[in-house]
């Protein structure tokens, strides 16, 4: 896991729109009295959607005064998840899995997809469209390796299958997420292995 600090260039104020106000009130109101900070991860998630996918120092404060909570612990969970960006992402974010089960299955192959048609970690293309990072277990170990791009998981990948993934959302496509071979959901490769016949009463 790479360090995570907030990215150098700023900007110099953040503060909700009036409906994600009111949306991160009604948030905040599900939880008892002395538990509103309990709103973090949500009101975190919605200023980083207000701001285009990335989370500003300014955003993370503003959260920190809607809760009442100091700003280190408001920073502590920003810099934690890695679903928080800190810095600007482009329109596609790729989040790359790199532990073990999804490194063992070939998760260095499509680093060096990313690499070649992305160019390093934590940069944005020149045309804004892309972005990555290397991000811990993403919990579809099953369908190893796999990515995340926005809010998709493409799993079962090979260089060749993610190449061409990039390639469509890069044209405007939108390609299909979920695995990419022939089998449903995490639902074993090769069909069924159990379970085969209808039960006799
Ligand atoms: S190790 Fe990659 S999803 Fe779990």
């Amino acid at each position: 896991m790479a360090v995570r600090r907030l990215a150098e260039k700023q900007p110099e104020r953040f503060a909700f729109t009036a409906e994600n106000a009111a949306w991160a009130k009604q948030q905040i109101a599900k939880y008892p009295e002395g538990r509103e900070a309990s709103a973090i991860i949500p009101l975190l998630w919605r200023a980083q959607e207000q701001s285009g996918g990335w989370l500003p120092k300014k955003a993370i404060e503003h959260v920190a005064d809607f809760l009442a909570m100091p700003y280190i612990r408001a920073l502590e969970v920003a810099t934690f998840y890695t679903m928080f960006n800190l810095e600007p992402v482009g329109k596609f974010h790729v989040q790359l899995c790199g532990t073990t089960p999804c490194e063992l299955c070939g998760a260095n192959e499509l680093k060096k997809v990313c690499r070649q048609k992305i160019g390093e970690p934590h940069h944005v293309t020149a045309d804004g469209k892309f972005s990555w990072i290397e991000v811990e277990c993403l919990g579809a170990c099953v369908n190893a390796p796999m990515v995340q791009i926005n809010a998709d998981f493409y799993e079962d990948l090979t260089a060749e299958s993610f190449a061409r993934i990039l390639d469509e959302l890069a044209a405007g496509r939108t390609p299909k997420p979920g695995p990419q071979v022939d089998r449903q959901f995490s639902a074993p490769i090769g069909g069924l292995t159990t379970l085969k016949e209808a039960t006799k009463v």
